[in-house]
């Protein structure tokens, strides 16, 4: 019996490309049925970009400071990931803001990771505002992209509690090694293999609405 195709993953980012790496690590290693059809940045000196060109993988840069509005640099990029005819969206470090239009089109196969436990922390800076607000735990989300900013539905989290000592540096570097680094590949893996979907309008994870994001305890 022949294997079902590989999901085609676009991956858009705006810098280092850690989580890029992930789930790159992730697929060569087999654990997601992908491959990389195109890694995207609207920054032509992303350090993940070096990553991906040494890895052979296609990149594309579509400069957001190459057009005139928000608009205008969205068709673009939407332009350049309808080439690709990707399954899958995969918005790893993309620190751009997304037209309604944009996310429109691509709703149900674009995934995004927000480092703080949403809904808490929505935004930037997060890991200030979850020392600032004297938070015991912090983390990152996987959610579906949606129109509201940081607001669709969630898929997985990961959490730890924030030691005495942890600054703003220490939670940025626990948040991507203790729980980015894990829960994009899974999330991926997920959709790649169609356990993961977008159902009118909420995350169906398994045939069932997702009520709650799945945790990093519950795999
Ligand atoms: C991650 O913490 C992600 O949650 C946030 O930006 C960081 C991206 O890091 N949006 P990288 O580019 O994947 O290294």
């Amino acid at each position: 019996m022949n294997a079902p195709p590989l999901a085609r993953l676009a991956v858009v980012i705006s810098g280092r490309g850690r989580n890029l790496k992930a789930l790159h690590a992730a697929i060569v290693d087999g654990l997601i049925p992908a491959a990389i059809v195109g890694v995207l940045s609207n920054r032509a000196d992303a350090e993940g970009l070096t990553y991906a060109r040494e890895a052979g993988l296609p990149t594309f840069v579509v400069p957001h400071v190459d057009y005139a509005d928000r608009t205008a640099f969205d068709a673009a990029l939407a332009e350049t990931l309808h080439g690709l005819q990707p399954d899958i969206v995969v918005l790893a470090g993309f620190m751009r803001i997304l037209t309604d239009g944009f996310v429109r089109a691509f709703e149900g196969r674009m995934l995004n990771i927000h480092p703080s436990l949403l809904p808490r922390h929505k935004g930037l800076n997060t890991h200030a505002s979850a020392l600032r607000d004297g938070d015991a735990e912090h983390g990152a989300t996987v959610h579906f992209v949606t129109p509201q900013l940081d607001g669709g539905p969630s898929v997985i989290q990961g959490k730890f509690t924030i030691g005495a000592h942890d600054d703003v540096a220490q939670l940025a570097e626990r948040v991507m090694t203790e729980v980015e680094r894990k829960i994009y590949p899974q999330a991926v893996a997920w959709m790649a293999r169609g356990e993961l979907r977008f159902e009118q309008g909420r995350a169906a994870f398994r045939g069932r609405p997702l009520i709650e994001p799945l945790s990093l305890d519950d795999l």
